[in-house]
């Protein structure tokens, strides 16, 4: 689905990916930790197309799309949930999620993304900027997910939110999975992040530092504590 290899990106002369490798399989969630700054939202900006990589290859679906403008990206099916949610805050809630749609499959509709959050669709008449928190967090993956994506990305859809909203969004990407769709997640919240990820790596100054199974970064009290600051 998706097939970095030895991604180089920078902001001028700052040298911020260097030399990431990864991939996500069709069905799979991989997990991306690491601490502030250490160049997550960076990752996500040059697989999309925002900050295209200065060297290296992004492959998606078979297509070598490095450096594709990201309008090209979302139409051959890669969406992004922005992190800090970046809803359009003018606009209602229904307007939200109809500025995305694509009909490319029909898989995603209004009817079924409201299904998947009720409570967007008893809101579907306010703007955006009247929602709480973990509702727009809830908006920005429906609007994701209206561009019918074979691959989300998602920028730390939790930060910000409280435990049990957290959950709930824990929830929401289990049964996206479960639907099929293969996710690269963004996450700073080590038990969500271990709880839904095939596989995590962990990024630290533009490096991937470790890469295992959830079970047993689990069990890896040192690459925590240095890499992540969990006691
Ligand atoms: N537009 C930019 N221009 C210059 N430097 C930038 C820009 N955006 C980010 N950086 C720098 O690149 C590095 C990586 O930033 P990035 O936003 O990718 O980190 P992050 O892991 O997503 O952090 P956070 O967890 O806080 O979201 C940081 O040193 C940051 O200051
Ligand atoms: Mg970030």
């Amino acid at each position: 689905m998706l097939e970095l290899s030895d991604v180089h990106t920078y902001y001028g002369a700052s040298h911020v990916l260097q030399g990431v490798t990864l991939a996500v399989g069709p069905g799979e969630i991989v997990t991306i930790l690491g601490r502030n700054g250490m160049g997550k939202t960076t990752l996500i900006r040059s697989i999309i197309g925002f900050t295209p990589p200065r060297r290296g290859r992004v492959g998606f679906k078979g297509d070598d799309v490095t450096r594709w403008p990201p309008f090209r990206m979302v139409e051959r099916g890669m969406a992004l949930v922005p992190q800090g949610r970046r809803v359009f805050a003018s606009l209602t809630v229904r307007e939200n999620l109809e500025v995305a749609r694509q009909s490319r499959t029909g898989r995603w509709t209004l009817p079924r993304v409201f299904e998947l959050f009720p409570s967007l669709g008893n809101r579907a008449r306010n703007r955006a900027n009247k929602l709480s928190g973990g509702e727009q967090q809830m908006l920005a993956i429906g609007r994701a997910l209206m561009t019918d994506p074979d691959l989300l990305l998602m920028d730390e859809p939790t930060e910000g939110l409280a435990p049990l909203l957290v959950r709930e969004v824990g929830r929401v990407i289990a049964g996206l999975k479960r639907d099929g769709l293969s996710i690269l997640l963004v996450e700073q919240n080590l038990p969500l992040a271990l709880a839904v990820a095939d596989r995590v790596h962990i990024l630290s100054r533009g490096q991937i530092v470790h890469s295992s199974g959830p079970a047993d970064l689990m069990a890896n009290e040192a690459v925590k504590s240095r890499y992540l600051g969990v006691a």
